[in-house]
């Protein structure tokens, strides 16, 4: 099947850059350490972390809340590493409804990290159904089921080198 592109390759790599020039500045005097959440993060974690001009760490968070292209909301955990004291960027593929976020972001802050901070490549406004704050930002998407550069369909297309629009019925 092929997909239609939504967001080139050569687009992502050019905020890539951004988005990492950004974050080392802001970052220069931080112990930071990316929180990538699994699986739709770990393409464009994995080409932030290389792009940054700082020392940082990274870790994954295991989430369980998403079946086909419907977001139930509840989440759960799988494991979580200690986050005290740590200056933490959660790095996301897509913020939806915001619902996933915003408990990861609750659960997170019982560990008491130094600070915490958002980055999503993606942004889908329409169907938000809480506010998020992010504070990186890649692209703002439409109100379509989007894969590639990590994000899937039922564990499809994340390989693609590009963002682009699945045809959900
Ligand atoms: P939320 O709780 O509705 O914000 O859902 C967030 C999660 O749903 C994301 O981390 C993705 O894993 C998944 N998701 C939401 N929209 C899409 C999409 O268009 N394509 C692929 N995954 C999506």
């Amino acid at each position: 099947m092929k997909i239609q592109s939504l967001i080139s390759e050569r687009r992502i790599k050019r905020k890539v850059k951004e988005l990492a020039e950004e974050i080392s500045w802001d970052c220069r005097n931080k112990d930071l350490l990316l929180l990538g959440i699994l699986k739709g993060s770990f393409v464009f974690l994995a080409d932030l972390m290389r792009t940054l001009e700082i020392p940082a760490e990274c870790d994954f968070l295991k989430v369980r809340s998403y079946a086909g292209d419907k977001s139930s909301g509840k989440i759960r955990i799988d494991f979580l590493p200690s986050l005290k004291k740590r200056d933490v960027l959660l790095v996301e593929d897509i913020i939806d409804t915001g619902l996933t976020i915003n408990s990861i972001k609750e659960e997170i802050k019982k560990q008491k990290p130094r600070s915490l901070k958002l980055c999503s490549l993606l942004n889908k406004p329409a169907r938000r159904k809480q506010k998020v704050k992010i504070d990186y930002l890649g692209f703002e998407v439409p109100d379509k089921f989007v894969v590639g550069y990590g994000l899937d369909y039922e564990e499809k297309f994340r390989n693609l080198p590009y963002v682009g629009i699945y045809p959900v019925k």
